[in-house]
């Protein structure tokens, strides 16, 4: 990897972000599990994608749909014929690698020139149902959660009564046999998603498109992450997916390189209707709106998708600082895991540990917070600062005079003294801020 990714990585597993997945038996390549403070990172961005893109819209309503799916709508959707990347083999190491990562066409792990000719290679994670491995038994786990949207397009609109333009969203995970996983949670083979089936009429596409594009921008500001490093690909006809008449990837400057963070895809009514033609069910959308009332067709569809570990990724490497004194996570403070934490300023003094614990008590009803007793507190401050935790509260001696903390701000390492009556508050009104 690099210098910066290195550091990430060793940062996440020495304090519970990311571990390697299946450790204790030597691992298994390119898994990765959360720990207990990535759980929190990764549950606060999903929870702020909800908020925003469910939520706070009249438009888009939730599902949860089962991740195996009836075979047939992989059929249906194309992805059992199309959904392939073009896989090599060093004809000297037999090494297996995408056809695109074989820079000036020489084997990435020996630098042989011998390669095979590109074969197409289908990255549908198959599995068998029931006790029998028979092929009429075959299942796969879903590559993309999209396809839950469409095959309950009609549930969603019989129950919601929704008009166009609406959309179904769905965070999930997804599954894909990569040929070359790697760059940490960049790309494995397990991951989550969060996607946006938008449902809209043919001649509205251009301008949904726009719309959905300035969407993710803004979702990518309140990430925190600088613009600047973002750049727009259009995806040229040829090198789109099989479904799309025109897809834009959000790329960032990774320290590995310039790689798709998210997309954005304009799917036209390429899903519902093959799904019609394979299920022999009717579902298209019938208008209610006069002029064109009682008109029956296929909504088109603009899709903008988010994956949940490339943003957990970015969010790390934008908030990574090294400073004189200390590492600091600069996290936005909606996506700390921890939002503050509590320190008695001697561990050996019972009544300053009392009062700690009950403000530790009192707040973590609210919010996600830390208690820490062990070190003197500039170790303390070291340890929440490479967390990103953005408050630290120390209960001292004029605490039980005066009823008041010292709160210290991450970014800036003020502190001020406040009412522990207030703390809430203030916690609520400073965490609301960015
Ligand atoms: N439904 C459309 C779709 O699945 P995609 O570009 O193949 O489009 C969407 O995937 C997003 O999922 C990507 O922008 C990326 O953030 C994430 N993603 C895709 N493959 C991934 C992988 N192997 N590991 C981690 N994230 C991945």
């Amino acid at each position: 990897m690099n210098d910066l990714t290195d550091k990430i990585v060793s940062l996440c597993k020495r304090r519970g972000f990311i571990y390697p997945g299946s450790e204790i038996y030597g691992g298994l390549a390119n898994s990765w599990d959360y720990g207990p403070l990535g759980v929190e990172l990764k549950n606060n961005i999903k929870q702020l994608w909800w908020k925003r893109f469910v939520q706070e819209r009249d438009d888009v309503v939730g599902i949860d749909a089962a991740l195996i799916m009836n075979p047939k709508v992989w059929e249906a959707s194309g992805h059992l014929k199309e959904f392939t990347d073009p896989l090599v083999e060093c004809k000297k190491c037999h090494s297996r690698f995408r056809a695109d990562q074989a820079e000036k066409n020489k084997c990435p792990d020996c630098g042989n020139k011998e390669l095979s000719e590109p074969k197409q290679f289908n990255l549908m994670f198959k599995t068998f149902i029931g006790p029998t491995e028979e092929k009429a038994d075959v299942a796969y786990f879903r590559p993309e959660t999209a396809q839950a949207m469409f095959v309950n397009f009609k549930n969603v609109l019989d129950t919601t009564r929704k008009k166009l333009p609406f959309g179904i969203a769905q965070i999930g995970k997804a599954f894909r046999n990569e040929i070359t996983p790697g760059n940490f949670i960049f790309r494995t083979r397990e991951f989550e998603q969060m996607e946006i089936e938008y449902f809209i009429r043919e001649n509205e596409w251009e301008a949904q498109f726009e719309y959905w594009k300035n969407q993710m921008i803004a979702w990518i500001k309140e990430l925190g992450i600088d613009v600047k490093k973002i750049h727009e690909a259009e995806i040229p006809e040829g090198e789109r997916a099989h479904y799309s008449k025109r897809t834009i990837d959000f790329e960032y400057e990774f320290p590995f390189g310039r790689k798709e963070l998210y997309g954005l895809a304009y799917r036209t009514d390429f899903d519902l209707k093959n799904h019609e033609k394979f299920s022999g069910q009717n579902l298209k959308y019938r208008d209610p709106n006069p002029p064109a009332g009682g008109e029956e067709f296929w909504p088109h569809v603009i899709e903008p998708t988010w994956g949940v570990d490339r943003s957990v990724l970015t969010v790390l490497l934008e908030s990574y600082r090294e400073e004189k004194e200390r590492i600091v996570l600069k996290l936005p403070t909606k996506l700390a895991p921890y939002k503050a934490a509590i320190f008695p300023l001697l561990a050996n003094k019972p009544e300053l540990i009392k009062l700690a614990k009950k403000i530790h008590d009192d707040l973590r009803k609210e919010f996600m917070v830390a208690f820490d007793d062990r070190g003197n507190i500039g170790k303390r401050y070291y340890s929440q600062d490479e967390i990103g935790t953005p408050y630290c509260l120390t209960v001292d001696f004029e605490s039980l005079e005066n009823n008041t903390v010292t709160v210290r701000d991450r970014d800036t390492a003020k502190q001020e003294r406040i009412e522990i009556d207030d703390l809430t508050n203030f916690l609520k009104k400073s965490l609301g801020g960015d």
